[in-house]
């Protein structure tokens, strides 16, 4: 019984010494890692409460191969540029931050290193908003022609586009609905020229683009939606006018003449009749 009570104070000390460390080593190590990645370009950024601290960081898709990512080596950054070395596009990565500390001698066992999310850039990376033009064909067809975004990515000094990575996997969703009316139509292409016919001449009609990926997991499937963008209505107006409407503006102009004629023929005969007074003193004072 005796020998228990002086054993668990010590055992109190000891987790205590253990949490304080576990709380030190967390500290320590790179936090609230996680990937950003907008058309291909990936960064791998995470935050730290650690001072005199520099990060290197590691790659694998296979976890048996790490490779270190040459521009973060020791550095103090908080972030990662990994876009160059995630090649091939469509493979699970996971990133390794190592946390050293400036200090040469500082103790190693503190210091920590954490494995990343895992990521695939082909299936994870966000599509940003695409530009577009709309073009008349006739009266009730349009062509929508996309221009695909380009990624940070270059290849024998030319820029590639989303087109030239994703390739047949890329498809876009059009969306448009006849405006001020709030029934919307959908359309889907592999192109980037979409042809969008059966609309009702004469209309305005307004489209949204984003990029959509069917072949992607639900949740990364669409890029980010575009700016609406709308066409004119007809450049006459008169013809969408309805038969109400002519009768409409027909009453008016036949109540407007009326009241002109009307008018002109009060003046002319309050004038005649002016005149004729006129005359009339005019001629009783020359006698
Ligand atoms: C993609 O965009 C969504 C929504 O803005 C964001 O929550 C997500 O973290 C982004 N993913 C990457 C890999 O950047
Ligand atoms: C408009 O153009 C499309 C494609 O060129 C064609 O299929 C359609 O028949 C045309 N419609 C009219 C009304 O001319």
């Amino acid at each position: 019984m005796a020998s228990l009570k002086s054993v668990v104070p010590l055992g109190v000390c000891l987790s205590a010494w253990i949490i304080t460390i576990g709380a030190q080593n967390s500290l320590l190590q790179a936090q609230n890692v996680h990937w950003v990645s907008l058309d291909f370009k990936t960064i791998l950024t995470w935050t730290t409460e650690g001072s005199d601290l520099t990060y290197t960081v590691l790659y694998s898709w296979d976890k048996a191969d790490w490779l270190e990512s040459a521009d973060c080596i020791q550095m103090l950054d908080t972030e990662c540029d990994l876009t160059h070395n995630l090649i091939p596009y469509d493979r699970t990565y996971t990133a390794d931050i190592q946390t050293e500390h400036e200090m040469p001698d500082y103790p190693e066992e503190e210091l920590n290193h954490v494995y990343s999310p895992q990521f695939n850039p082909y299936k994870e990376s966000n599509i940003s908003a695409v530009n577009f033009t709309v073009e008349k064909v006739n009266k009730s067809t349009v062509i929508v022609s996309i221009t695909d975004p380009l990624t940070s990515i270059h290849e024998r000094g030319k820029q590639l586009s989303i087109r030239e990575i994703l390739k047949s996997d890329l498809h876009y969703k059009i969306i448009y609905y006849k405006s001020g009316s709030t029934g919307k139509r959908e359309v889907t292409s592999d192109s980037s020229e979409v042809e969008v016919s059966q609309l009702d001449p004469g209309q305005s009609y307004c489209f949204m683009v984003a990029a959509y990926i069917p072949s992607r997991p639900k949740t990364t499937q669409h890029g980010a939606w575009s700016r609406q963008r709308c066409t004119p209505g007809s450049n006459d107006p008169l013809q969408e006018w309805s038969l109400g409407a002519w009768v409409g503006v027909i009453f008016i102009l036949i109540t407007v003449f009326i009241i002109i004629v009307t008018v002109t023929i009060l003046c002319c005969k309050c004038c005649r009749q002016r005149n004729k007074t006129l005359q009339t003193s005019q001629s009783s004072a020359a006698i």
